[in-house]
This record gives structure tokens, sequence and C-alpha cells, in this order.
């Protein structure tokens, strides 16, 4: 996704030579707001930007290491079409991923049909959506004696809890698809043990269900992971390509099974949410503490991160983002982020331990197997609600232009 959004952002800046700290709100950024971007990039970030954008290149250099990628570009919709047109794509579970990779496998005109629990959350939310019982909407187990590739995409915990349905329904044949290595990587806590006479394959789109939809709509692409655990036709990477595409992905990095669930459950519990909730509160926290106000401990802490400075980052890197700032600003910040790193490490290296050794998957299970997950979740999501940190936030936003 940054890949895009950068060369987005930087042609379109380039072109109209617009200093990219036009869109920002205040911010403690200045040095480089009168400079168009063009002239603040390196010639080698600029070469590097450029060959992220140019057609049909599957062999991309990260920073030293070659890795192929593949794009979207080499399959037409035409082509998705001929490739597919003797599968059902059977895509069981109908939470965040079933919703956008679904309706992008309708939308793409592919034979996909949905499989629920009749009457839950997510049956209704299907009808919603224009799926038709009887026709395109069916329960799990009708759902996969119609497909020739099962898309399984029901929680990672009911996974392990329906498997023992669903396995003798995966008959030679058939192609089982997740979205997440979860399941059979962790096969001795899951149970998921695959039948080793059908193609096993993963499409994991790099971002919430609703960003696979929203992309796919604006005529972009998410990046995805894409892997293979058994290949018993010689066609699965190929087919998992084909998929990845045909849910809505815009560049697909070739990755195994094991190395995508042990960077994802890592990621989200550390960078992408849990770590920096963690660092949010902390530093709200101390901020209150010290007499300052919640409107300028939020600001201060959230909104000048989401809103300023994290989609400068997002969008020119880190480097670019030290230059970008006040001398001030650049001295104390380099100077505190090898304390940052220094302490935080060993907690990394605790999480990453918790996650290889199933203690993490352990835990999902545990907790999400149990009938009352959602009521306990809505428990736990209103007291963050009411931290103080996120009430103050909501008055914060209020008071946004497009809010008011
Ligand atoms: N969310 C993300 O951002 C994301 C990103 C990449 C990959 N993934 C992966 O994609 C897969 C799906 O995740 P998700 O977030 O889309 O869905 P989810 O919210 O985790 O799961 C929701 C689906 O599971 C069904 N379900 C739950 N318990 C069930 C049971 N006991 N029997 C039958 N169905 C049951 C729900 O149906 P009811 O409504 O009937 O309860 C619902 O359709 C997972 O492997 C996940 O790791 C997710």
């Amino acid at each position: 996704m940054a890949s895009r959004t950068f060369g987005k952002g930087l042609r379109a800046a380039s072109k109209a030579n617009i200093p990219v700290q036009a869109t920002a709100r205040r911010t403690f950024v200045s040095a480089l707001a009168v400079r168009p971007v063009s002239a603040t990039l390196s010639k080698a970030a600029l070469t590097r930007a450029v060959q992220q954008q140019t057609r049909g290149v599957k062999t991309i250099d990260f920073a030293g290491s070659k890795e192929t990628v593949y794009e979207r570009e080499d399959w037409p919709r035409e082509k998705l079409l001929e490739y597919f047109q003797n599968d059902t794509l059977a895509l069981i579970g109908y939470g965040s991923q079933g919703h956008g990779q679904g309706l992008n496998l309708r939308d793409n005109g592919l034979n996909v049909i949905i499989g629920v629990r009749k009457n839950g959350a997510s049956w209704k939310e299907a009808v919603q959506d224009g799926w038709i019982p009887g026709t395109n909407l069916f329960d799990v187990d009708e759902a996969i004696s119609k497909g020739t590739i099962v898309m399984n995409l029901l929680s990672d915990a009911a996974q392990s809890e329906t498997w023992p349905a669903i396995k003798p329904q995966l008959t030679k044949g058939k192609t089982l698809y997740f979205s997440h290595g979860f399941s059979p990587v962790f096969k001795d806590l899951t149970k998921v043990d695959v039948p080793t006479d059908i193609d096993v394959i993963l499409v994991a789109p790099k971002g919430s269900g609703r960003t696979v939809r929203t992309l796919f709509r604006e005529g972009r692409g998410i990046n995805s992971s894409i892997a293979v655990y058994q290949d018993v036709t010689g066609k699965a990477e190929e087919k998992a390509v084909a998929l990845g595409v045909a849910v809505g992905s815009g560049y697909l990095y070739k990755t195994t099974f094991e190395k995508e669930v042990y960077s994802d459950l890592y990621g989200e519990r550390g960078c992408l949410m849990g770590g920096i909730h963690g660092m949010f509160l902390a530093q709200y926290e101390v901020l209150r503490e010290r007499g300052h106000s919640p409107s300028e401990a939020f600001n201060e802490t959230v909104e000048e991160a989401t809103q300023s400075l994290y989609p400068l980052i997002g969008a020119n890197g880190m480097d670019w983002m030290y230059a970008a700032c006040s001398t001030t600003a650049r001295r104390g910040a380099i100077d505190w982020s090898s304390k940052f790193k220094d302490t935080l490490k060993p907690v990394f290296n605790e999480l990453y331990d918790s996650v290889r050794d199933g203690t993490e998957t352990k835990r999902s299970l545990e907790f999400n197997s149990q009938p009352d997950y959602r009521e306990k979740y809505e428990q736990e999501m209103k007291q963050i609600r009411e931290l103080e940190i996120w009430r103050a936030g909501k008055a914060v936003r209020s008071l946004r232009p497009e809010n008011q």
C-alpha cells in the first residue's frame, strides 16, 4: 500500500510542484514547507519510486534484497474469467475479509458463493450486500459442497472449531485457500491438518477487509502476501496469484505460511496496534500527570501523529521526516529514538517468542472460541472507549472541518 500511495503522491506533487506540507495540519514540521517534493528526494530515492511504478517488473530490489513481486496488470479481468471459468469459489465466513474479498470477486464477474451460518450476524450482512439465499448465499456446508475453491475466511478460532465438519468435504481436486497462515501452521493447537491431496494456498491482504474493498473501488489494489502450503497440481502458486488479483490485490509478495503468520501476529501486537496503543497511553498519561490539559495531551500524542506526521512518514520515509522537521525536533527525536529502540527491543523479542511458540495462538483460540466472545470484547471496547484519552480524542475530532 505504501509504495502505491507514495508513487501516486510523488507523481501528483512533482507534477504540480506542490510541497507535501501543503496538506499537513498543525505540526512542528517546517523545513520543507516551501520546498517541492522532487527537490527533497535523492536521485536514488526517485529512481526507486519510479521502478516501483514500472509495469511488468517481477524482481524488485528491496534495500539490497531481491524479491519476486506479482502485479495485477498481468491478470486482466478477461484472463481471470477464463482462468476460473470452471470454478466455483466458495467463500466461507463474511467478516471483514469475507465482505471485502467477496464483493470484489463478485464485481470481477467470478462465480463466487458465500457460506455462513444461517441467521447469524454475517448472514444478515451478506443479504444486505445483495447476496441471495439459495442462489449465491448458503450455509457453510452447502457452500463447501458446491465449491471447487474453498476460501476459508471464518475467524481463526472458528476455522479450528469447524474443521472436523469441513475436512471431509475437501475432496481431491478442490483447493483450500486461507488469508492467514494461522490454522495450518499451528496445527498442533488448531487441529487443522489439511488433506494431503489438495492444493493449499494463501492470499493475505495487508490491511482490513474494508480497505481491500475501498482500494478496489478506487481502482487501486491492496498489497497482499501470497504463499503455498501444499502444491499437488503444480499450479498452486499461479492459482494464488490469480486469486490474489481477483480479490483485489495490486501487488503480491511471495512468502511462506509460517513467515506470514509469525510476522502478522507479531506486527498487529506491536507497531500496528498493541505497541502503538501502549505508547500513546504512556505518553498521554505522563502529560496528564504533569499538569497538561486533555486536549494538549491528545493533540501532542495522537492528533499530530495521525493527522500530520505518520502520513508523511508513510509517504516519504523516516529520513525525510527527520530532514523535514525543525532542527530542535530533529536533534531530540534522533537522540531519543535509540533509547526507545533499546528499551523496546527486548519486549519485541519476547513478543516474537510468544508468537513462535504458539502462546499467542493458544490465547486467541481460547478466548475467541467462547460463545460469548463478542460480548466480552464489547466490554473491553467499552473500557477503551471510556478512557480519557479517547474521550478527549472524540472532542478533538469533532472540531475537524469535515466533522462540523
Ligand atoms: N480482519 C483483517 O483485517 C484481516 C486481514 C488479513 C487477514 N485476515 C484473516 O482473514 C480471516 C477472516 O478474518 P475476518 O477478520 O474477516 O473475520 P472474523 O471477524 O475473524 O470472522 C468472522 C466470521 O467468522 C464466522 N464465525 C465465527 N464463529 C463461527 C462459528 N463458530 N461457526 C461458523 N462461523 C463462525 C462469523 O460468522 P457469524 O457472523 O455468524 O458469527 C463471521 O462470518 C482470518 O483468517 C483472519 O486472520 C483478517
